[in-house]
């Protein structure tokens, strides 16, 4: 099952952190007409934490970058790369670098990636490249997301589902390979189902030259859309990486899904034929993170012990985009 080609990749260990104010539905329903009721059987939602002002993406960032380099036993210095999967940066032009210099990593390169709810399984395979090339040892991944400041908070068909935080891996060269087979995939086509988009207001110049400025707009969804395409789309991808990965779903330890909605997972699980207990969810107390999703699930359950040293994870990325992707591997340490 694992390729031993000497340029493998293992996750060596992971961080996550979280912002400390935490607003349950029964607060929410006072800021929108909502009810506990409904956000709990609509979502499996019961709570969020969210971002005070002084709380920076890149603060959150570097909190569970540290705890995940601390797991993997190597120092900021020993990073070659430094993958920021976000959304929502402090800065257009990407906070990675800012996230570098916090951690001290000196010899790394640091950039930001960009794919919405994805991102961290983008990320992961992205990553993956630069190892398995044989060009870097050590890679930071880092998927965090501050998506409070770009909800409608006036619309409660989606400003339940979102909360704030950040998780952390790092992947180093390993001689047999732990990520044992991925897919990732986008359909611009439904771009328009999931939004966050610039809009700017037209303004001339100079004589004959316009241009736009403005700002981004808060976050508007197709509910109904977006939970289709993840229902089909998200099994089909993940049996995809499996067979890649020559595994069967029986040989599945763990179902790591994007905690969006619980409906979804039941959904994918169900349509998958996985068990109840191997799904892996915690967003009753997180709501959607957006790229931070998947590895704060990931390191709350590897600190609690429920994922062991050798088993296999089936994680999967969608969203925005619209993006989808899926992951196998081997839990190593
Ligand atoms: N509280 C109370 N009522 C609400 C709320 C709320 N927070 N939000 C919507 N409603 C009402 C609507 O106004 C509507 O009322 P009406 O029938 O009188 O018009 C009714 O509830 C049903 O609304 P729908 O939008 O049809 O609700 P639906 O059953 O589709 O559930 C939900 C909405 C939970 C968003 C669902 O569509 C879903 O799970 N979609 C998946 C999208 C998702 O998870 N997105 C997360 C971000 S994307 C990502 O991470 C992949």
């Amino acid at each position: 099952m694992l390729k031993q080609s000497g340029l493998g990749i293992a996750i060596t260990g992971s961080g996550s952190a979280t912002p400390a104010a935490v607003v349950d539905n029964h607060r929410l329903a006072t800021l929108v007409e909502t009810s506990d009721e409904w956000i709990t059987t609509r979502t499996g939602i019961k709570s969020r934490r969210l971002a005070t002002p002084e709380e920076s993406l890149s603060a959150i960032a570097t909190s569970a970058a540290k705890n995940a380099i601390a797991m993997a036993g190597i120092t900021p210095a020993d990073l070659d790369l430094i993958i920021l999967a976000t959304s929502t940066s402090d800065d257009l032009f990407g906070s990675a670098c800012k996230i570098q210099a916090e951690l001290g990593a000196s010899r790394a390169v640091a950039f930001d990636l960009t794919a919405a709810c994805s991102g961290f399984v983008f990320g992961l395979v992205t990553a993956a490249q630069f190892i398995r090339t044989g060009v870097y040892q050590n890679v930071l991944l880092i998927g965090a997301d501050i998506l409070s400041r770009w909800v409608d908070w006036s619309d409660r068909r989606t400003c339940v589902l979102f909360g704030d935080g950040a998780g952390a891996v790092v992947l180093q060269a390993n001689e047999s390979d732990r990520l044992l087979g991925f897919e990732i995939r986008s359909d611009g086509t439904q771009n328009n189902c999931l939004n966050l988009a610039y809009q700017g207001q037209s303004k001339e110049l100079i004589d004959g030259v316009s241009i736009a400025q403005g700002t981004y707009q808060p976050i508007t969804m197709n509910g109904k859309e977006v939970y289709r395409f993840a229902v089909q789309k998200v099994p089909e991808v993940i049996e995809k990486a499996l067979f890649r990965a020559n595994l069967t779903v029986e040989e599945v330890d763990w179902l790591l899904l994007h905690q969006a909605n619980q409906r979804i997972l039941d959904a994918v699980a169900n349509r998958l034929k996985i068990p109840t207990h191997k799904v892996i969810s915690n967003m009753a107390h997180y709501g959607n993170t957006s790229a931070a999703s998947i590895p704060i699930a990931l390191d709350e359950a590897v600190r609690q012990g429920k994922i062991q040293p050798g088993d296999i994870i089936a994680t999967s990325g969608f969203g925005a985009g619209l993006t989808w992707g899926a992951a196998i591997f081997q839990w190593a340490r």
